[in-house]
């Protein structure tokens, strides 16, 4: 049983060869070592197949980057849960800053996403986190709540088995700047406690809740050692095979080793 998660984001690079060539790297170097974590990579949509088919027969686990809610219909240029199914995919990033920031997803957006996702048995990869600005004016847990609040609004107890929160800081993504230890540690330990509160302390313990932003092979092993840390979501340093595997190395070993780092729902 994995004990933490790895989540490569490639955002919109790479051509369908390339995405090939990478995913082949990485099942290479990861495919049947570091079992302590689960690995999913996440290509942009044109390469979902590419990918599929590169890791099939592996445990590596495929997930797109984004959805829309609606089942099917006159969308132009959207994808629907059951696509993403269809096309392989075990999960999905929903809420992630550059939708928000970018494209313009409100968190309502977000929570109808991530509700169609779990209803599609997709496990949802909830992205939340503040700007500086936020951090700054002390608005950061008012953030985080009305994201959480957005997206988990409506979501029955039954099906969160299957969500993935991913904590992001705006500011620590794709800046070179990650999130202290401390800051972390502290983010982390206050959504577990609305999660807590949310679906109670039993469920709430249970979902895994991953850091995001410029997490590279330098930094990870002082972010796999933060309590409440159940893996990381890799943006830039993910397109390098070798950086990606030397994060899910270090992650896998902080998990397994027995004086290592237990898991959330181990505790
Ligand atoms: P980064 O991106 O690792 O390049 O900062 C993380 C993310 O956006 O998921």
């Amino acid at each position: 049983m994995p004990r933490c998660t790895v989540i490569a984001n490639w955002k919109m690079h790479g051509t369908q060869t390339q995405a090939r060539d990478l995913a082949r790297a990485v099942r290479r170097l990861v495919g049947n070592r570091f079992r302590a974590a689960e690995v999913v990579l996440a290509p942009p949509f044109t390469s979902l197949e590419t990918v599929r088919r590169a890791l099939a027969g592996s445990r590596l686990r495929l997930a797109a980057q984004n959805l829309y809610w609606q089942p099917h219909g006159a969308f132009t240029g959207e994808v629907s849960a059951d696509m993403l199914r269809d096309a392989g995919c075990s999960h999905v990033i929903v809420g992630h800053s550059e939708r928000r920031r970018l494209f313009g997803e409100t968190n309502r957006d977000v929570g109808r996403k991530l509700g169609a996702a779990l209803e599609a048995s997709l496990k949802p990869i909830l992205c939340v986190g503040e700007t500086l600005e936020e951090r700054r004016r002390g608005d950061t847990h008012r953030t985080l709540s009305a994201q959480l609040t957005g997206a988990l609004k409506g979501v029955p107890k039954s099906v969160i088995e299957s969500l993935t929160v991913a904590y992001e800081p705006v500011w620590a993504i794709g800046t070179g700047r990650h999130a202290t230890p401390a800051q972390v540690a502290e983010t982390h330990g206050w959504i577990r406690r609305a999660l807590a509160r949310r679906f109670g302390t039993a469920s709430g313990r249970a979902i895994p809740i991953v850091y995001g932003g410029s997490v590279n092979p330098d930094n990870a092993a002082e972010l796999a050692r933060v309590t409440e840390v159940d893996g990381v979501l890799v943006g830039g340093a993910s397109l390098d095979h070798q950086s990606f595997a030397a994060i899910v190395k270090v992650f896998s070993t902080e998990f397994s080793t027995a004086t290592g780092k237990t898991r959330t729902t181990d505790k």
